[in-house]
């Protein structure tokens, strides 16, 4: 008899464990966000970040743009004194995907000082991408870290133990409103975490989306092109793959709604149906019409920010918001 391919691999173990009990939930069912991006997902995600109608990104990369020399300065300046022993930057990013937006950031950076580079990416698709992406900025050393947000800055803060980089600030970068795949608590209790694993002299750079009108947001998260209805649908077509399901994509749409402060994105099944999963005890029986809720994008007013900075420990240093799609850039000291 053959052993099942998802009780050998840790990973897959991981992703059938929690597609099962996402799927088997008495009422509402969900998947977990984190499983839109394997390669199929992440090449997708990139195409959204390109749309028109998804501003986020745009806003974000401008941002990082007009302000990384600001930003630099201030991970020099106050804290130059307190941790001498030669110039020298520690910069660790939580879910830097390809690190396309990150690229200004680093060569702000390193026209200072060396900086060690340590992205945090469960997609070693996107952390591929990102080494090549970077490899030819001067002066920057890259040191990926295959983990999960929390397990990936421990490792990423590790590096303070060597000599050559025991001396340094770390400036973490937690970048293209990603914070807001978290629901409220969540977001906090990572924050909190966060902030405990950094010392005086570190820094937060906290990119968020901010409430904008509600038929902008529906357009950015349902674009005519169908690039998010082939994102969110993917994580179907990636259980049938990886978990041996027999999903028929056909039978499902690509819903979006707006409420309480966030976009949900759906999958609605057009009929009644039956799927097999081999991780779940009993087929899946859905019935038309009824939903699974496969991701929820925060959106923030300013005030948001203040409150979520003080409950977190870190003190807001500067903040600067996007003219064109409303988004803000926030850097916080732990101080
Ligand atoms: C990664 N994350 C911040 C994106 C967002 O806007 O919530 C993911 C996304 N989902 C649909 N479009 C983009």
């Amino acid at each position: 008899m053959s052993i099942p391919q998802t009780l050998i691999d840790p990973v897959l173990t991981g992703f059938a464990a929690d597609v099962a009990d996402g799927l088997t939930q008495p009422g509402q069912r969900t998947l977990p966000c984190k499983y839109l991006y394997d390669e199929v997902g992440s090449r997708l995600f990139e195409a959204i970040c390109a749309l028109p109608e998804y501003g986020l990104t745009a806003a974000d990369i401008r941002l990082l743009r007009q302000h990384a020399d600001a930003i630099a300065a201030t991970m020099e300046a106050p804290m130059g004194a307190g941790h001498g022993g030669g110039a020298g930057v520690l910069v660790a990013e939580l879910g830097s995907g390809s690190a396309r937006k990150t690229r200004p950031m680093l060569e702000a950076l390193c026209r200072r000082a060396p900086v060690l580079y340590l992205p945090i990416e469960i997609s070693p698709w996107a952390l591929a991408r990102s080494q090549r992406e970077l490899a030819d900025v001067p002066g920057l050393e890259i040191a990926p870290q295959p983990f999960e947000y929390l397990a990936g800055l421990a490792a990423a803060t590790a590096r303070r133990a060597t000599p050559r980089w025991r001396q340094h600030p770390m400036l973490v970068l937690f970048l293209g409103s990603t914070l807001g795949n978290f629901a409220p608590a969540e977001a906090r209790t990572l924050l909190r975490a966060l902030r405990r694993q950094l010392r005086p002299g570190d820094a937060l750079l906290l990119g968020v989306d901010l409430v904008k009108p509600k038929a902008q947001l529906l357009a950015a998260y349902d674009d005519p092109a169908g690039v998010t209805a082939a994102f969110n649908l993917n994580l179907l077509a990636r259980i049938n793959r990886e978990l041996g399901a027999d999903f028929d994509l056909r039978g499902w749409q690509h819903r979006v709604r707006f409420r309480h402060h966030r976009i949900e994105m759906h999958l609605r099944s057009r009929r009644e149906q039956i799927v097999r999963l081999e991780a779940a005890a009993a087929p899946l029986h859905f019935r038309r019409g009824e939903t699974i809720w496969t991701e929820s994008s925060h959106k923030f007013r300013l005030a948001d920010l203040d409150a979520l900075a003080a409950a977190s420990g870190f003190q807001p240093h500067r903040q600067w918001v996007d003219s064109i799609w409303p988004f803000a850039e926030n850097l916080w000291l732990s101080a």
